[in-house]
């Protein structure tokens, strides 16, 4: 667990389906994700079940509490690849930046791993900016590398160092 000025990071737990639900149903929220926004609780269901049952040899992901409620995710949810969502209402204030600057110290505490990396959306500015202000670099581009419904989308790839140690 992971105490900020204002978040709580800690682990999944299966009760967080209806939180996590509201922001893996929002199409907002998900517009730029690798999946059209869930129609139906199973599906984050099984998102949230991949959640609690991921090795910690592989992944170091995080539930992120703000006032008691679970308003997104973020950290490494598959070896060395970094990803993160938060409930739109939520936006704009500088979370995303503030879970993210506590998760990433850990996931290269707990990993091993000699960098993170990142796959975006050209489109989703929230989302570039974010890793730029974390010290991600970008290391290529793609075109047409994913089918979200009907629209194809392309990837913008970036990555993070380990940092050296003192
Ligand atoms: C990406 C996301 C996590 C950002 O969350 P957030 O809490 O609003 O981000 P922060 O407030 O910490 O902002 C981080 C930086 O991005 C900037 N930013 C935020 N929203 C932005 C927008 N819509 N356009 C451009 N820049 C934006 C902020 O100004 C800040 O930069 P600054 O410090 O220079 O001002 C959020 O938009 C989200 O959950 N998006 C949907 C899920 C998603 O796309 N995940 C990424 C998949 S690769």
């Amino acid at each position: 667990m992971i105490e900020t000025d204002r978040l709580l990071l800690r682990r999944a737990r299966m009760d967080d389906l209806e939180d996590l639900h509201c922001v893996f149903s929002h199409p907002a929220a998900m517009r730029y994700w690798d999946c059209l926004p869930h129609d139906k609780i199973e599906q984050t269901k099984r998102f949230l079940s991949g959640m609690v049952g991921a090795s910690p040899k592989t992944s170091d992901d995080f539930i992120v509490e703000y006032k008691g409620r679970a308003i997104g995710k973020a950290g490494c949810w598959r070896l060395g690849e970094i990803g993160y969502i938060f409930h739109p209402d939520h936006w704009g204030k500088g979370l995303a930046q503030e879970a993210l600057r506590a998760a990433i110290p850990h996931v290269f505490e707990s990993l091993p791993i000699d960098k993170l990396v990142a796959d975006v959306d050209p489109r989703n500015s929230a989302s570039l900016r974010l890793l730029e202000r974390l010290g991600f670099t970008v290391t290529g581009r793609a075109e047409r590398t994913i089918q979200v419904g009907d629209e194809w989308c392309d990837s913008v790839y970036f990555e993070l160092p380990r940092p050296m140690a003192d």
